[in-house]
């Protein structure tokens, strides 16, 4: 099967079934501002959807535009942070945020561009650069490598792996809306192609996916002990 088919038949799929989430628009729909891309993605890195939904809320309510969050207070931003944990994503944002309003207060629009503000990683840049700037950037986070790896029955164990799944992902990624595919992926990963007890039933991927034969559960392989 063509990366495009399988490319082609997740979006169909997330048209349908996309979770609703206040930093998205609807499939198909134009992106996001920047800003509320960047912000939810920095929170989600190490914090699951339903805790990061009320900060969301918060900060966006308090501090509306990147630039007024480059103006806040340190100390009021980490206050408002508590809760969330690793404070360094919240020194990170800050050090981000005014990085963005020294230059306008315009998030830069290409993945390669946003790599060089500071406290963005890898990760951040191309979710922000697929998601609000429609590049074709490849977004892999452990949601994905899971469902890439099932994909492929990629038989190498993590970490060595992951070198494979990205070249993999990146065959994937579709030039036209990159970013509804990303989220597709995530979705995919969250709610069927789930760590245990996948719904391959539910998945509509399946009859591409070379895991499912093997036991998509043995995807991705974990490291040998030592
Ligand atoms: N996890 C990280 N980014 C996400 C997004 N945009 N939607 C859902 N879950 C995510």
């Amino acid at each position: 099967t063509s990366t495009d088919t399988i490319s082609a038949s997740l979006l169909a799929w997330y048209e349908g079934l996309a979770r609703v989430l206040p930093w998205r628009s609807p499939p198909g729909t134009p992106p996001p501002d920047p800003y509320r891309v960047w912000l939810s993605e920095v929170m989600l890195q190490q914090t699951t959807v339903a805790a990061v939904g009320p900060y969301f809320a918060k900060f966006l309510a308090r501090w509306p535009t990147v630039k007024e969050l480059a103006a806040a207070d340190d100390a009021e931003v980490m206050a408002a942070w508590a809760g969330l944990g690793y404070y360094a994503r919240a020194r990170n944002l800050l050090a981000c945020a005014r990085a963005v309003a020294a230059r306008g207060g315009a998030f830069p629009g290409t993945e390669a561009e946003l790599r060089e503000l500071p406290g963005l990683g890898a990760y951040t840049a191309a979710a922000v650069a697929a998601i609000a700037f429609g590049e074709r950037a490849t977004v892999v986070d452990a949601n994905v490598e899971r469902v890439v790896a099932r994909l492929f029955a990629i038989d190498e164990p993590l970490p060595a792996a992951r070198k494979a799944i990205r070249a993999r992902a990146e065959e994937l990624t579709p030039a036209e809306r990159p970013g509804d595919f990303a989220q597709a992926m995530m979705d995919l990963g969250a709610t069927v192609c789930t760590n245990r007890n996948p719904r391959c039933l539910l998945c509509p991927l399946a009859a591409n996916c070379a895991g499912r034969r093997a036991g998509a559960e043995r995807f991705p392989v974990k490291p040998a002990k030592a």
